[in-house]
């Protein structure tokens, strides 16, 4: 019996986690639930599952919890995390904020199913060296990286010539690219297979969310940027594609539903029946890939160049972008300026070394500069 902490359990995959949980109950037992602010969601799983310890970044200030052990803030998760009575931890909250946890958990040993990209986009170095130290396990829940991880088992990794991660393209991949400035909030939030939480929606919509995964794919198979590619796949089927040296390509495909590779990371290095539908290529029939076009996604276009410069760029490829994106659904700023944003800020930020610290500080100045280029110039719409 394992022992499991949700991170994020109130969002899409965290809730999409306890599904895969409830079908597997002799195999785990959750000890530990965390959100953000939804207090009352928290407490309807807290009674459901009978979980005592509940963690909030930002508490209620009603006494809503006040029949549970909470932890409070950040730190508060941090020490969730680490309890000794837990096995694994699966990180689901949807930002950066749970950089910091997640370094908790694998400093105390635990086992980390991660989803949130973030962590490893702002934090790449400090997160794999602490794991390494630790000798502490992290195991992607992303659908590409979990198809990657699938695709690499047995193998030689450093054979790998190329990792292609696949990518739908997003609600507007045939929208003409002059109507771009009208693209209204619930456009943006259409994702045409993928049901996700509004964040990583609308990151699918500028292919920032590709981006990431480019990032995040780096550090987790410890590959060169040159060789990690994106194509565009609208049947989201096919979610990564491992080419070795002989030039044999090893692909992972199924229909697209996240409860799988959550599972995966689960129960890796087990192939259980999740009782999901399976994949039919008949019934598919085609499936089609094309190259991403930089003017079309320009937010792909920064991923790749702040990899490129790293240290601390990506931080802040990851930090404003967060803020920008919550400004967009917010209605305050417009879809294309979402890239602008990340680019003013890029362009006015000089790497360090990305230790933990400079990570923090950096994610810190990245939203403040933002926010003064919004102020100092337009893009705010109302
Ligand atoms: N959904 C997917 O299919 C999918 C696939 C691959 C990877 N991911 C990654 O998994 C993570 C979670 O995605 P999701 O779709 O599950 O998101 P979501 O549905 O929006 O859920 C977000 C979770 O994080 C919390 N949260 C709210 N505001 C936050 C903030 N500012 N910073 C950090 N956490 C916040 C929420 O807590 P409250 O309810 O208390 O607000 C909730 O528990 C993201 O990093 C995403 O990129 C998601």
């Amino acid at each position: 019996m394992k022992r499991i902490v949700v991170l994020g359990s109130t969002g899409s995959i965290g809730r999409q986690t306890l599904e895969v949980v409830q079908r597997l109950p002799h195999r785990f037992e959750v000890v530990g639930l965390g959100a953000y602010r939804d207090a009352q969601s928290l407490l309807e799983q807290a009674q459901e599952w009978g979980v005592r310890h509940l963690g909030l970044i930002v508490p209620p200030e009603n006494g809503i919890l006040s029949e549970y052990r909470l932890y409070r803030g950040v730190e508060g998760l941090c020490e969730l995390v680490s309890r000794p009575e837990v096995d694994i931890v699966v990180v689901a909250l949807g930002g950066v904020v749970a950089l910091q946890p997640t370094l908790h958990a694998l400093r105390a040993g635990k086992m980390v199913a991660l989803s949130t990209k973030e962590v490893l986009v702002a934090g790449g170095k400090v997160v794999m060296d602490t794991a390494r130290q630790h000798r502490a396990t992290l195991l992607p829940i992303d659908s590409e990286h979990s198809g990657a991880f699938q695709a690499i088992q047995g193998e030689q990794t450093h054979q790998i010539a190329r990792l292609v991660l696949t990518a739908s393209g997003g609600p507007f991949r045939t929208r003409p690219l002059d109507t771009f400035h009208t693209i209204q909030v619930e456009e943006a939030l259409q994702h045409p297979n993928w049901n996700m939480g509004a964040k990583i929606t609308v990151d699918s919509a500028t292919m920032m969310n590709k981006g990431l995964e480019v990032i995040e794919a780096q550090w987790l198979f410890n590959l060169d940027l040159s060789q990690v590619e994106v194509l565009i796949h609208p049947q989201s089927i096919v979610h990564a594609l491992v080419e070795y040296d002989d030039g044999s390509v090893i692909a992972q495909l199924s229909l697209p539903d996240m409860r799988l590779p959550i599972q995966y990371a689960l129960v890796y290095p087990e192939r259980l029946n999740t009782g999901l539908p399976r994949l039919r290529l008949e019934q598919v029939g085609a499936l089609t890939f094309e190259t991403p076009d930089f003017q079309r996604y320009p937010c792909l276009r920064l991923a790749y160049e702040s990899a490129r410069v790293g240290g601390t760029m990506p931080t802040v490829l990851n930090a404003v972008n967060e803020l920008a994106v919550r400004l967009f659904l917010e209605r305050r700023i417009g879809f294309t300026h979402i890239a602008e944003l990340v680019e003013a800020v890029m362009e006015r930020h000089e790497p360090t070394e990305p230790t933990l610290e400079a990570v923090l500080e950096t994610d810190r100045w990245a939203r403040q500069t933002a926010l003064q280029t919004l102020g100092g110039s337009q893009p705010i719409i109302s």
